[in-house]
């Protein structure tokens, strides 16, 4: 029977087929030249097609890729970056796996929300269309279900931080073991809830899924008292959260209303959480940019104190390495060679020069000098 790329048997003979074409593909490879017939059979790169995209709301769509031969499958709760040309330019994004692990036809799905300010979100929601095809990374991340199922989880999310609780609520289902689970989730209005019609028939369908959706912008002016975290909904809405292990994904507000509740309540151990936005701390009123000199591009641009230097280096036409944008992987990172910059997430200032700098959360706090 002949084996088919994609499955472990066809990969071994294929890796076997390429050892010795790959002599004769010198100085580039055999997955150079099958990469103009079918991208995702390249195994120099990890690719994926987009083979279907559905809006799930006005501002978030998902879109479901099918892997090229590389991909080793997901954990539900996991994130991978991946590949957005735009303008010429290639830039990275991370986004967490929407879809299941035990989805049977090899497929996976991102769902992205289009940010204030965020012109790859926004390029991703209106313009990627079925057949593009986009680099990807493996699926990182440590924010997944333990093999032992959690007793009583409960999923506290908002906005696109449904992501990764939306992956394991189906991978449980999948794996018909839902236990009793709680969920909260925040979104502006009823109409902003991605996935809104499938967590209500879930609600419907699995009496052991307790469903709460809070619509922040219902209360208008006391949205922040009402519609908010606070200590006294979550007794309201999850009378036995202190029995239960906690999945946390939203914005960094949200993260750190929970961080301190659950520290003042001795359940830190109890709450997981996933970050998808740095925590930047107030730039002061005073604080000033400056010139920020990019030594082996030779460039020079004037920076505020608010924008990251990453940033900074993608506006004046560089495509300096980056993966997460969060202050996480460190493939920003690159080297200060004079001058001052300050962590956004800390407030810190780094003026040691020979210090080193992660782009994507630093910016320039005076004139300063990058090894890019
Ligand atoms: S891009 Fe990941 S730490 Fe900066």
């Amino acid at each position: 029977m002949q084996a088919e790329p994609g499955t472990s048997g066809g990969r071994s003979l294929l890796s076997r087929i390429t050892a010795i074409t790959d002599l004769f593909a010198y100085p580039l490879r055999t997955s150079h030249y099958v990469e103009l017939v079918n991208p995702l059979w390249t195994t120099h790169k990890l690719q994926a097609r987009v083979v279907e995209v559905w809006d799930e709301t006005k501002d978030a769509r998902t879109l479901t890729l099918k892997p090229g031969l590389n991909w080793r499958g997901h954990r539900a709760g996991q994130h991978l970056r991946v590949g957005i040309p735009v303008g010429g330019m290639h830039y990275t994004r991370t986004y967490t796996i929407s879809s299941p692990p035990e989805r049977e036809d090899d497929c996976f799905t991102i769902t992205v929300k289009a940010i204030a300010g965020g012109r790859i979100s926004h390029h991703i929601v209106r313009n990627i269309k079925v057949g593009d095809y986009l680099p990807i990374g493996l699926p990182q991340g440590e924010f997944y279900l333990p093999d032992a199922q959690p007793v009583l989880p409960l999923f506290i999310t908002a906005g696109s931080g449904i992501t990764p609780a939306m992956s394991m609520l189906r991978s449980l289902i999948a794996q018909e073991r839902l236990p009793d689970t709680a969920h909260i989730h925040y979104a502006p209005h009823e109409f902003d809830v991605i996935f809104g019609q499938e967590l209500r028939e879930m609600a419907r369908k699995f009496p052991r899924y307790h469903l709460n959706l809070v619509f922040t912008h219902e209360y208008g002016e006391q949205k922040q008292t009402k519609g908010y975290f606070s200590a006294e909904q979550l007794d309201r809405l999850c009378p036995d959260w202190r029995e239960r292990e906690v999945y946390a994904c939203g914005p960094p507000g949200l993260l750190a209303a929970l961080e301190r509740h659950f520290e003042q309540a001795g359940r830190s151990r109890h709450l997981h959480i996933e970050r998808f936005l740095a925590s930047f701390a107030e730039v002061p009123a005073d604080a000033v940019g400056g010139t920020v000199r990019f030594r082996r591009s030779q460039r020079s641009v004037q920076a505020d104190s608010k924008t990251s230097l990453l940033r900074v280096a993608e506006d004046a036409g560089m495509n300096p390495p980056h993966g997460c944008r969060m202050g996480i992987c460190h493939t920003c990172n690159t080297t200060l060679l004079s001058g001052c910059v300050r962590d956004l997430r800390t407030g810190k200032v780094l003026n040691e020069a020979g210090s080193m700098v992660q782009t994507c959360i630093c910016a320039a706090a005076g004139d300063c000098e990058l090894d890019l």
